[in-house]
């Protein structure tokens, strides 16, 4: 079978360079088709200069990068040293890449692959603010019905929020823009801290990956062991969140997750809870169920197959 086409939207950060990664380990299963950048952990010059440097960590210079929008629809841009470093990649020695960024805009990028390709063949990945694909749907809005799915990491509802008590970061930067996307009629499927909250990196995991000897994994490891610095007064052990990678790792192993669709709706204009996701898991509201929620990952598997993945790159 055909390797499923991909987009990635994102905003690199360790945890989205560890789901290109396993994206990138994966061409049996992916094909991902180009790469766009978003202002969000760091501003976008950032995120886009780190995006070419996972491509190249990859040994996969040829896949395409593209920088976007550098804040979000409405709202000011916020974002995450505190979690990621300046960088945005603090934890690894990448060089400065060689590969040059495209000319094209991310979002104009988004608006021709999408129209050019076969109905329902690409989906969108994104692991940042969702400001790309919405900026995208407005220039155009028959993607819309062109695209497969979305696949995002964000949200949540039972664990509340980790930008706020009740908004995850990458809906609270741009709340608009996930607010367009979860009302626009598009599939998509949700890995919110719920679901990423069950797949913690732990530091044994960490040195299986350096055991692999191999550059990409072990430069992995370090951004790892950078990332996981954060969080002491959340996690009781020295465990993390991989967010993003929770993405690939779905479209790779969609039976780990538990998973029900359900009703979302994005805040967009209470000050107390703008961007939150809120999930009607018991179908109370009777309203279209648009949003296909991740609950929980079965970590084991998903572990392993990350570390067969990333272990196979250069
Ligand atoms: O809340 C976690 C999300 O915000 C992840 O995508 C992380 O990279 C940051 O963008
Ligand atoms: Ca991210």
């Amino acid at each position: 079978m055909a390797p499923r086409k991909i987009l990635i939207d994102t905003d690199p950060g360790q945890d989205d360079a560890f789901a290109i990664l396993f994206a990138l380990g994966s061409p049996a299963e992916l094909e991902v088709v180009g790469i766009t950048t978003v202002g969000g952990n760091v501003p976008l010059a950032l995120t886009a200069t780190n995006a070419l440097k996972v491509v190249e960590l990859a040994g996969r210079p040829d896949v395409p990068v593209y920088a976007g929008c550098p804040a979000p629809m409405v709202r000011k841009l916020i974002t995450a040293e505190y979690v990621h470093g300046e960088t945005g990649l603090d934890g690894a020695d990448l060089p400065e890449p060689v590969t040059p960024l495209q000319s094209e805009h991310a979002v104009n990028f988004l608006v021709r692959t999408i129209m050019d390709a076969p109905e329902g063949e690409l989906t969108v990945c994104t692991l940042g603010p969702m400001t790309n694909l919405a900026m995208a749907m407005t220039m155009e809005p028959r993607i819309v019905a062109r695209l497969r799915e979305v696949v995002l990491m964000g949200g949540g509802f039972f664990q509340g929020g980790n930008a706020t008590p009740t908004a995850e970061f990458n809906m609270f930067v741009d709340p608009h823009a996930a607010h367009k996307v979860f009302e626009s009629g598009v599939p998509v499927t949700m890995a919110g801290i719920d679901c990423t909250y069950t797949a913690l990196m732990t530091p044994q995991w960490l040195d299986a990956l350096r055991a692999t000897g191999r550059r990409a994994a072990i430069e992995a490891a370090n951004l790892a062991d950078f990332y996981r610095q954060y969080g002491d007064h959340k996690f009781p052990t020295p465990a993390r969140p991989i967010h993003d990678a929770c993405v690939t790792g779905y479209l790779l192993a969609p039976t780990l997750y538990e998973q029900r669709q359900c009703n979302v709706t994005v805040d967009i204009v209470s000050p107390e809870t703008i961007g939150m996701t809120v999930v009607d898991w018991w179908h109370v509201k009777g309203k279209p169920r648009n949003c296909n929620v991740l609950r929980s990952i079965d970590p084991d598997p998903f572990f392993e197959l990350m570390l067969e993945r990333i272990g196979s790159l250069p």
